[in-house]
C-alpha cells in the first residue's frame, strides 16, 4: 500500500432498502463507525430520495455519493437528475460507470466518459467503474477491456480532474457472485491500470489516483485484499448493508 494515498471505503446501497431500513443502517451501523477521515474516506451511495433524510442523520465523517446522474443538465429531461442538482443539495461524490449502468441500462464507455465530465464539471468527485466480464477474462481480454474503458474517460478528463476520480476496478463476474477476485488477481489488474495512467497520462497521476477494487468484498477478505500495493480501498455491495461493513472499514483505517 503506498502511504500517500488517501484510502477509499464506499459502500454501493444499489436499488435496495425502504426508507425505514435506510435510516436503521445510518443509525446502528454507520454512526458507530470510527475511523481517521484523514487517513480514510469512507462514503456510501443510497437511493437519491433517501439521501436528504440519511445526510442530516449522519453524525461522523461518512460521505454520500449518488448511483448516477444524468447526461444532461436541468431542463424539459422528464425522470433526469442532473449532476448540478446532486451538488446542489451539498453531496460531493457520484458513482458513474457501474457495470450494472453499462449491462441492464446500455451505458457504453463512450456515454460513461462524457458523464464522468459532466459531473466534474459541476464539483461532483467520480467513483469510475471499469472491469471485464467472466468470457472477456478467459478470452485474454482483461487488460485491453480495463484499458479502452479507461481511455473513454480519459479523453473526457484534464489532467487536473484526475485528482478528482477514484477508479473502481470491478471485475463483472466478482459482482454479487460472492466469488472475489484473488488478492494477486486484483492486485495485477491494479498494477496495470496504475501503469496505463502513466502512458496515458503520466507518473505523478498515476501515482495519486486511488484504484480501488469492488466485487464481493467482505469483513473476512478485506485485510488481505487492502494489503496490496495498488490497492487504495474498496467499493463494496451487498456486504455494505451488513454489519460486517464496519470490519471492512475497520481493516483499512488501520491499515
Ligand atoms: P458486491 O457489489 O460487493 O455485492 O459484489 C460490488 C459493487 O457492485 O459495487
Amino acid at each position: 500500500m503506498q502511504s500517500t494515498r488517501k484510502l477509499f471505503v464506499g459502500g454501493n446501497w444499489k436499488c435496495n432498502t425502504t426508507l425505514e431500513k435506510s435510516v436503521n443502517l445510518v443509525e446502528t451501523l454507520l454512526n458507530s463507525l470510527s475511523f481517521n477521515s484523514a487517513k480514510l474516506d469512507v462514503v456510501i451511495a443510497p437511493i437519491f430520495i433517501h439521501i436528504p433524510a440519511l445526510k442530516s442523520g449522519i453524525k461522523n465523517a461518512v460521505q454520500i455519493a449518488a448511483q448516477n446522474c444524468s447526461l444532461t443538465s436541468q431542463g424539459a429531461y422528464t425522470g433526469e437528475i442532473a449532476a448540478d442538482q446532486i451538488k446542489d443539495i451539498g453531496i460531493d461524490w457520484v458513482i458513474l460507470g457501474h457495470s450494472e449502468r453499462r449491462s441492464y441500462f446500455g451505458e457504453d464507455s463512450e456515454l460513461v466518459g462524457k458523464k464522468v465530465k459532466i459531473a466534474l464539471a459541476t464539483g461532483l468527485k467520480v467513483i469510475a467503474c471499469i472491469g471485464e466480464k467472466l468470457e472477456e477474462r478467459e478470452a485474454g481480454n482483461t487488460f485491453d477491456v480495463v484499458k479502452n474503458q479507461l481511455t473513454a474517460i480519459n479523453k473526457e478528463v484534464s489532467h487536473e480532474d484526475w485528482k478528482n476520480i477514484v477508479i473502481a476496478y470491478e471485475p463483472v463476474w466478482a459482482i454479487g457472485t460472492g466469488k472475489v477476485a484473488t488478492p494477486e488477481q486484483a492486485q495485477e489488474v491494479h498494477e496495470y491500470i496504475r501503469k496505463l495512467m502513466v502512458e496515458i497520462n503520466n507518473s505523478e497521476i498515476a501515482e495519486n489516483v486511488r484504484i480501488i477494487y469492488g466485487g464481493s468484498v467482505n469483513g473476512k477478505n478485506s485485510s488481505e485484499l487492502i494489503g496490496k500495493e495498488d490497492i487504495d480501498g474498496f467499493l463494496v455491495g451487498g456486504a455494505s448493508l451488513k454489519p460486517e461493513f464496519a470490519d471492512i472499514v475497520k481493516s483499512c483505517d488501520s491499515n
